[in-house]
């Protein structure tokens, strides 16, 4: 194969995406792109510097500017300009920053190259709303991970409260809400799942469930374009 196969798992928040994304790529020994962490960055460099979000200029002159690094303290670190902001990418206010920024066709533009440089290696697993619809359309599998709202805010409520976090099961829902809503009615690449895509209800399966169902595609559709 002469072009490094591509994984993509798109989905609603909270459906697991991010952990089933990183298992599958560490069983295959494929590179990750969380491409929610880049959004995330991108929202949080806004907000500090209190970027008028309806400013399309800001947001390209801010992207100009901007130095986003993965990994370099470590495994899930984020580094904005050499800090770290792995704490504030992670947090609520990090991902409502990215559904208003990824609203906003500029800094959707500004972040496509930045995806297609991480399909490098044996192959890539590519984790967000649009990667199989808009990043990566020949994606050899096309994943859309979804569960029901009220077990998604249920799942982020028992992360919040078991990392020591306060939280409140009815904002999450209502603002899980919210986003999904961001999420799917956005006219640039709106949330909705590839044509081609699988699509994975997880609401009463374990991650290992998913993950081990993501594998067999992967390998029939392994096969498959072997015979070809
Ligand atoms: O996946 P994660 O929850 O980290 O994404 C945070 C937000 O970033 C999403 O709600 C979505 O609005 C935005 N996002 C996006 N396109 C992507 C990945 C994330 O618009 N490919």
């Amino acid at each position: 194969m002469s072009i490094t196969p591509v994984i993509t798992i798109d989905g609603h928040s909270g459906s697991g995406k991010g952990t089933i994304s990183a298992r599958v790529a560490e069983h295959l020994g494929f590179r990750l792109l969380d491409s929610g962490a880049l959004y995330r960055a991108l929202g949080i460099a806004a907000y500090n510097l209190k970027i008028d979000l309806n400013e399309s200029i800001q947001i390209t002159e801010l992207m100009k500017n901007i130095e986003i690094k993965f990994g370099a303290n470590g495994p899930g670190t984020v580094l904005l300009n050499g800090e770290d902001i792995t704490l504030m990418v992670r947090s609520e206010l990090g991902g409502k920053m990215a559904s208003k920024i990824g609203a906003i066709p500029e800094a959707r533009k500004a972040l496509f190259d930045m995806q297609l440089a991480f399909r490098d290696g044996p192959g890539l697993v590519a984790d967000g709303r649009d990667m199989g619809t808009v990043i990566f359309p020949d994606a050899l599998l096309k994943i859309f991970l979804t569960a029901s709202v009220q077990e998604r805010a249920e799942r982020r409520y028992k992360q919040l409260i078991d990392k020591g976090i306060d939280a409140i099961l009815p904002d999450l829902l209502r603002d899980l809400k919210e986003r999904d809503k961001r999420d799917m009615e956005r006219i640039v690449s709106p949330l909705k799942p590839a044509e081609e895509a699988v699509t994975i209800d997880s609401t009463d399966l374990s991650i290992q469930t998913v993950v081990d169902q993501v594998l067999s595609l992967f390998s029939t559709v392994i096969k498959k374009s072997l015979q070809r």
